[in-house]
């Protein structure tokens, strides 16, 4: 495998293009939007500029990962070459179906189609292809050059092969892979996302603010990050996308979301990427909001 196309350079698509680049690979990032593409080439050269300084990567390094990777907004373009494709792109069920649609046409028979879908059911992504036994999850979190787990999702369909390359793949990305199976939410997000979800319940419910909701989860269960910030690095409407797959897989009421972080979505309050969600964010700042506000107080 050398060609790797990566679908979507948002949080994600931007972070999997880098990662694959750093290792050797011939990437091809593709997005239908130039300043996603432009907005992507910055964020990964300033993570690299990071690693630089840190002294995890010296100057020749940062200059080929980079020359590695050439941006696309021609699905078909960018995906021709492909020994493998990566689709990150928004959290939408029919925006993916029809990627997937169109990659099986664009692409040679043996070329493996993954996703990295936080919980659209690989299944159903795999039914709409030519040759479904192709069709895999592969799960990265955020940031992905630094997180180490890729979960890796076995369709109804996926072939014994197909599992066991990427597998062997994700350990050439220094990762570490865990294979699973498909039902919604995987086992990634169906355990974080209830608990992102109740944290939110409790500030609507009045319980407590931010700060203390997160204090209360970093000190008292030594997680890294509070929930709640959490919720905004991986984005809230990411958040809301999942949980209504959850609650829709499932048909339990305990999966609903939050009715503060519907709100909070539909007034495009959605975490770093847009500058503000239980936080506020300038660049290399972080600084608290009124987001009790919201909890209608
Ligand atoms: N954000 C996270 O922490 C996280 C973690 C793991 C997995 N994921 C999953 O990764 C995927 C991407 O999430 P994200 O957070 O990077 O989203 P994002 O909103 O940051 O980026 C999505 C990108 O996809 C592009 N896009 C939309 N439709 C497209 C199309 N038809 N063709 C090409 N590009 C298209 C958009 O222009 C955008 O740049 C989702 O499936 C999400 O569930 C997200």
């Amino acid at each position: 495998m050398k060609n790797i196309t990566v679908i979507g350079s948002g949080t994600m698509g931007n972070g999997i293009a880098h990662t694959f680049a750093q290792h050797g690979f011939e990437v091809s990032l593709v997005d239908i939007s130039t300043e996603a593409l432009n907005k992507a080439v910055q964020t990964i050269t300033n993570n690299l500029d990071r690693q630089l300084k840190k002294g995890t990567i010296d100057e020749q390094i940062k200059t080929e990962t980079l020359d590695r990777i050439t941006t696309f907004t021609d699905l078909a373009q960018g995906a021709v070459n492909a020994d493998l494709v990566i689709e990150a792109a928004t959290e939408n069920r029919d925006i993916k179906l029809k990627l997937f649609k169109q990659l099986s046409d664009i692409c040679g028979d043996d070329v493996i189609l993954a996703s990295n879908t936080s919980s659209i059911s690989i299944t159903q992504i795999a039914a709409v292809t030519k040759n479904p036994g192709n069709v895999i999850g592969m799960h990265f979190m955020n940031p992905v050059p630094v997180m180490k787990l890729v979960e890796v999702i076995r369709g109804y369909a996926t072939t014994d092969e197909v599992t066991v390359t990427i597998m062997e793949l994700s350990k050439t990305l220094e990762k570490e892979p865990v294979e699973v199976n498909d039902y919604p939410g995987f086992v990634a997000n169906r355990i974080l996302m209830p608990m992102i979800n109740e944290a939110i319940y409790t500030l609507y419910e009045g319980v407590a603010g931010v700060e203390e909701i997160d204090t209360v989860m970093k000190l008292g269960m030594a997680h890294p990050m509070g929930p709640l910030q959490l919720a905004d690095f991986i984005g809230l409407d990411v958040c809301l996308a999942i949980l209504k797959v959850l609650y829709d897989g499932f048909g339990n009421q305990k999966y609903a979301p939050c009715p503060l972080l519907v709100n909070m979505v539909t007034a495009g309050h959605t975490g770093v990427k847009s500058g503000s969600g239980f936080y506020k964010y300038t660049p290399g700042n972080k600084e608290l909001i009124v987001a009790d506000k919201f909890a209608g107080k």
